[in-house]
Formats: structure tokens, C-alpha cells, sequence
């Protein structure tokens, strides 16, 4: 196994220690979100309830065959934790998702969690955001005028594909990618996007996490998002930083 996927493994296990018996998760989509959903699935086949909201087809697929027990959002007001992959974060705690473009999903289930955790390659950790495209989830109807308004900000754009095809989310919507100027206010520009009629989300997740597990060459780091600390330290035990 190459090495950015063996730290991909590691911080998944890492964040497998944090799940708990009877816990309601929200699971997240991508390549790093396939290995805790593996090692969820071994502790859910050696008797660990759990009880899944997933965050795409694919992740609910995955889930299943694993022994998961997936429920619909309707079917829990509580999700105690989501863990998810990130495309990119900052020391602040800014984040990109959506390169897998199961970010409306995502924001949805993060955004009800009472902890999130991200997990990540050390490759995710950056500077400053902007590599990575943003992605913008666009309603079908009038979505070239929408993209239109996007490249009015002084932003390039172009709608993704896949194997020469447009590419639609699970959601039945399209994805813009959008990269922003560096000499653009990357949170700002990522709200005006957020507020033009048609866009239905944005990838960008504004400190949303409670944690991050880094898996590193050495094993895992671990950081605690102060801005959501004081929640995480009610999970039972489990966090012992303060
Ligand atoms: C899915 O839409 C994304 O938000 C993923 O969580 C993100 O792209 C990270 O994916 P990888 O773990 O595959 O890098």
C-alpha cells in the first residue's frame, strides 16, 4: 500500500476508537471515509451498535455490505458523530470538501452532528485554501446563468465531468468547480457564491469540525477545533485533551 494511503488507514482507525455503542454516525464519502467505514463495519460485525446516516449511494452501499445498519435522516433527530474526508484545511480550521461531490450531504449531516471529525493525509493540511477547486452544487434549471454569476466575481469555473459526461450528484444536481484568486477573500467570495439564486451549496465548511486526525508517516496527530471543544469534551470520556 502506498504511504498517503496507508495515513489515510491510520487516521481512519484512529477515529474508529472514537466510536461508541449505540452511537447514531454520520458517514462520509471518499477514499479516506472507505477505510473508517471498514473498520466501523468490524466492530459493527463483533456486536458494536450502530446505527448510520450516510452521506452518498455510494458510502450507504458500502455501509451496508459491511454490516452497518443505515437509517434515513427522517429516521433520527440526533446524530452523536460524522466523520468525513477533507480536500483541503487550514490552521483555522477552513475546509474544502465535495472533490467525491457528496457535499451537500455532508453539510447536512455536519451540520446536525454534535461532533465531527475529519480525517485526512497529511496532504490536506495547507496554508492557505485555494488549490483545491471549490465545488458548488448548482440546481439543473438555469445553471449556466448561475455559473455566469460565479465568473462575474472574478472567479474560473467549469462544470465537472466524468468520463466525457456531465457529472450529477446524488442529488441529481451539477457541480461547478470553482477556483478563487488568491487575492480574493476566499471565505467571503465562498458566501457571496453561497447566497446567487441556483447554488444550492458550497463546499466550503467554515471551521464545521470539532477535531481533525492527521495520519502521518510516524502514526496519527491529532488537533481539537477550540471553537468546538467544549462540546467535544462531553462525548463520555473518550477526549482527554483540555
Ligand atoms: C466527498 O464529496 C468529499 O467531500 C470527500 O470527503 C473529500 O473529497 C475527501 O475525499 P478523499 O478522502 O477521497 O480524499
Amino acid at each position: 500500500m502506498e504511504e498517503k494511503e496507508k495515513q489515510k488507514q491510520r487516521a481512519a482507525e484512529a477515529a474508529a476508537r472514537h466510536l461508541q455503542d449505540d452511537m447514531t454516525i454520520g458517514l462520509g464519502t471518499g477514499s479516506t471515509a472507505y477505510y473508517l467505514i471498514l473498520e466501523a463495519g468490524r466492530m459493527a460485525k463483533a456486536g458494536m451498535r450502530l446505527k448510520a446516516v450516510t452521506t452518498s449511494k455510494a458510502t450507504e452501499e458500502l455501509a451496508r455490505s459491511h454490516h452497518i445498519s443505515v437509517i434515513l435522516p427522517e429516521e433520527t433527530d440526533c446524530v452523536d458523530l460524522a466523520i468525513d474526508g477533507v480536500d483541503e484545511i487550514d490552521r483555522e480550521f477552513r475546509a474544502v470538501k465535495g472533490g467525491g461531490g457528496a457535499l451537500l450531504r455532508e453539510k447536512i449531516v455536519a451540520s446536525k452532528a454534535k461532533e465531527v471529525i475529519w480525517i485526512m493525509d497529511e496532504s490536506k493540511l495547507v496554508e492557505r485554501l485555494g488549490a483545491f477547486p471549490l465545488a458548488v452544487e448548482l440546481l439543473p434549471f438555469g445553471y449556466a446563468w448561475t455559473a455566469n454569476a460565479i465568473l462575474d466575481l472574478g472567479c474560473a469555473a467549469k462544470i465537472r465531468s466524468q468520463e466525457g459526461q456531465q457529472f450529477h450528484t446524488d442529488n441529481g444536481n451539477q457541480i461547478l468547480d470553482v477556483t478563487i484568486p488568491k487575492e480574493l477573500d476566499y471565505g467571503r467570495v465562498a458566501e457571496t457564491i453561497k447566497g446567487i439564486p441556483g447554488v444550492l451549496e458550497t463546499g466550503y465548511f467554515d471551521r464545521a469540525c470539532s477535531r481533525i486526525i492527521i495520519g502521518t508517516s510516524q502514526g496519527t496527530e491529532e488537533r481539537v477545533n477550540p471553537a468546538r471543544k467544549g462540546s467535544l469534551l462531553r462525548i463520555g470520556g473518550i477526549i482527554n485533551e483540555e
